[in-house]
């Protein structure tokens, strides 16, 4: 199949390109870049040793989206292109509603246009909100908390009314729990604009000597150790898992939810521990205040993916701290420079 990858120069989307070649699909990539780099797309290559199109385009971008339609054989879609910093969309509400809301809009515009209609979703976890019941099940009630959570939530609701409206279209909903970890080459990983706003890339960028401590948000809530429990979950187990989505909307029609997590949680101070093992020396930490808006535990309830994708993570947190790792210490600065040898 020729399958359409937006934000495919992404984290998740890079790794997920991997996925998608080693099975023996086309892809053809889209992505502005603004939260990524051509190079990620240069180490699908190299991994793979398979080539194929990108194009550096906006999905806002109408006409340009026509010509990509008009000229692939697109089978089906998976859309991961996104803004995604939930701070930043606290400050930027409409920036984000616009472009994750009215992108999405136009993609499903255009793949209907070309009578495409097998979509796969990139959504997330955070539109549980602070619910306090785990495992997480996929019918729990969603009420998301922040601008960004919402577009994911809005999202999930807009692609929802558009399978009312036209019984052919078929969607899987990932909703991902925290992604971490990298391929094993080591050529492809997270790489965050900044100070990262999550755990595992602020570790490792204080075990590479970027940042000089972990701030630990919180240690008193309910939880092992006091510290945040949260469904870590290697960044490649997450990328199979799309391509069992794939098999389902292109087998089937609806529109379905799926959680993709291990369903086993880990606290912050255990994550710390396993990455210190993983790197063999001390990570130094102080705890601070709790972050506004985060919950003591989230973790998934993964038994719907199993029965109806066939499909369970397989890589344990040690697998997850090796590879990011084995990442972070090989491109001290992502993207941004040549892989040290
Ligand atoms: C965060 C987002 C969530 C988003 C997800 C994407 C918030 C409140 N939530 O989830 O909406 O979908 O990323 O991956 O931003 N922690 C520290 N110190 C740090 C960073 C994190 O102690 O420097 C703790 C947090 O309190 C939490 C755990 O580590 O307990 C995981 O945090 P993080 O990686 O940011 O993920 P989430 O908060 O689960």
């Amino acid at each position: 199949m020729r399958i359409l990858v937006t934000g495919g120069a992404g984290f998740i989307g890079s790794h997920t390109c991997v996925e998608l070649l080693n099975a023996g699909h086309d892809i053809v990539v889209i992505d502005n870049l603004l939260n990524s780099h051509t190079e990620s797309l240069n180490r699908v290559r190299e991994i793979t040793d398979v080539s194929f199109d990108f194009e550096h385009a906006n999905l806002l971008d109408r006409d340009k989206l026509r010509i990509v339609f008009a000229e692939q054989n697109i089978d089906a879609v998976i859309h991961f292109a996104g803004l995604k910093a939930v701070a930043e969309s606290v400050g930027k509400p409409l920036y984000y509603y616009h472009n994750n809301l009215a992108s999405t809009i136009v993609l499903c515009e255009v793949m209907g246009e070309y009578g495409i209609k097998n979509l796969v979703f990139s959504s997330s976890a955070t539109v549980y909100g602070q619910t306090n019941q785990v495992p997480i099940k996929e019918e729990t009630n969603l009420v998301a908390t922040n601008p960004y959570g919402r577009t994911k939530l809005m999202i999930e609701e807009i692609l929802r009314d558009l399978y009312i409206s036209d019984n052919e279209w078929s969607i899987a909903l990932l909703r991902y729990f925290n992604p971490v970890g990298a391929h094993s080459s080591g050529l492809i990983g997270e790489d965050p604009n900044g100070i990262p706003n999550n755990l595992t890339p602020y570790i490792t960028q204080v075990a590479v000597g970027k940042l000089p401590e972990l701030k630990v948000f919180g240690n008193d809530y309910d939880t092992i150790d006091g510290t945040g429990v949260r469904d870590y979950i290697h960044v490649v187990d997450l990328a199979k898992g799309h391509l069992k989505a794939l098999d389902k909307v292109m087998n089937n029609t609806g529109v379905e939810a799926y959680n993709l997590g291990t369903g086993k949680g880990y606290s912050v101070l255990e994550v710390l521990s396993a990455f210190e093992r993983a790197i063999g020396k001390t990570i130094p930490y102080k705890i601070v205040d709790r972050r506004h808006g985060d919950v003591a535990v989230s973790y998934a309830d993964p038994l719907k993916a199993k029965r109806e994708l066939n499909w369970e993570a397989e890589k344990s947190l040690d697998d997850m701290c090796r590879d990011a790792w084995n990442w972070q210490k090989n491109n001290i600065n992502g993207f941004k420079e040549e892989v040290i040898k």
